[in-house]
């Protein structure tokens, strides 16, 4: 088992490996030694391995709750939001219990949500058992839901008080899925370079561990540099902003891994032409994004990108941070007038 310490305000474990599920109650009563907890989980999960995590928690003495909700991302909204604060109201919770997130990351913006604002913050856990929440959104307290207007519209700042990531669960993901967590993957590896880009040039297969606990530091290194995303922990947005415009005008058909490695593709081409990336390391780019991603989402012009990319971002001045390769490991932003993005695109 793998452990990599996140060192914001109130500091907390990743802890990284197969077989952890079983030992989750252990594992959570040495972080959060008294008080019930309530398990939130979508159906399919909490049926694969909902029982797992609530006997491992009732043998190391904890009473357990299960809050269950339908899968998917429409589950992320604020009907579930208040259920789920009622649920914890109704079954007596008070600010010693602890929420315990088992699930993708709908699961973990929702509970996280509910957990930061019941009572005005109860501590949480969260059990990623998708690749893309254990890569990404268990780690560094992002929590929200979407609304009618769109996508994380209402949440916080929450850091969650242990993370526990088991590898093994991935094993029943489907394959969809997996990808959406490959897309931030990649986006590691160009962000990172090094042993992550080497790994995911190589290939992943075997070695998911090891990409978990190297894509978990990156986020790691970020988040403590940039709690509250007020500039360095924009580089996590890298091809995000015109994924962002892809997953809209698919009306979310498009997976999000999908969309963020055609996203990167875009910025690697405007980084060639406008921001220094070298004519190797674009082809090295292009290769990566080539492997995990047979062929490009494309069927919207640039245009249309653009135009849903700024379209709710009116209010920022006009002006929108692009992240752009300089090179492999050589992120960086740049402002860019919402009415230029769709030159540099093209
Ligand atoms: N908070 C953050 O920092 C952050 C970062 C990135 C994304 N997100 C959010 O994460 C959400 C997407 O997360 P996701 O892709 O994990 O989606 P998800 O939680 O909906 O999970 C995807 C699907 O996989 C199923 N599933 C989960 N684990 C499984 C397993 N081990 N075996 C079989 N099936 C399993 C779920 O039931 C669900 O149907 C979006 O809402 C996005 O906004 C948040
Ligand atoms: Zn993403």
């Amino acid at each position: 088992m793998k452990k990599i310490t996140v060192n914001t305000e109130t500091p907390y474990s990743v802890l990284i490996g197969t077989g952890l599920l079983v030992r989750s109650g252990e594992l959570i009563s040495e972080v959060l030694p008294s008080g019930k907890a309530a398990i939130f989980a979508d159906d399919t999960v909490y049926r694969l391995y909902g029982s797992v995590v609530e006997n491992s928690l009732r043998a190391a003495g904890k009473e357990t709750h299960a809050f269950v909700f339908p899968h998917g991302e429409s589950s992320k909204r604020a009907k579930y939001y208040l259920e789920g604060l009622d649920f914890l109201a109704a079954n007596g919770f008070d600010r010693t219990d602890a929420v315990v997130a088992l699930g993708g990351g709908v699961t973990g913006d929702l509970a996280g949500f509910i957990a930061s604002t019941y009572l005005r913050g109860i501590a949480y856990v969260q059990v990623p058992t998708t690749l893309l929440a254990q890569v990404d959104s268990s780690v560094g307290g992002k929590t929200g839901i979407d609304l009618d207007a769109g996508k994380n519209l209402a949440g916080t700042f929450w850091q969650p008080r242990l993370v526990i990531a088991d590898i093994g669960t991935l094993s029943t993901l489907p394959a969809e899925e997996r990808d959406n967590g490959i897309g931030e993957l990649v986006k590691y590896a160009v962000l990172d370079g090094g042993e992550m880009y080497s790994l995911m040039s190589e290939g992943l297969d075997g070695r998911e561990e090891r990409a978990v606990a190297l894509a978990v530091d990156s986020k790691r290194r970020i988040v403590e540099a940039d709690e509250k995303e007020g500039g360095i922990r924009r580089l996590l947005n890298l091809g995000h902003t015109v994924a962002h415009a892809i997953e809209k005008l698919s009306d979310y058909t498009v997976g999000h891994g999908k969309a963020v490695a055609t996203g990167m593709a875009y910025v690697a081409r405007a980084s060639r032409k406008y921001f220094g990336l070298s004519d190797d390391e674009y082809e090295a780019v292009a290769a990566l994004l080539k492997k995990y991603s047979a062929e490009e989402y494309a069927p919207y012009g640039v245009k249309e990108l653009s135009m849903a990319a700024t379209v709710d971002k009116k209010t920022a001045g006009g002006f929108i941070n692009l992240v752009v390769i300089g090179g492999i490991g050589n992120c960086r932003t740049e402002k860019i007038a919402l009415n230029e993005l769709e030159e540099y695109l093209s």
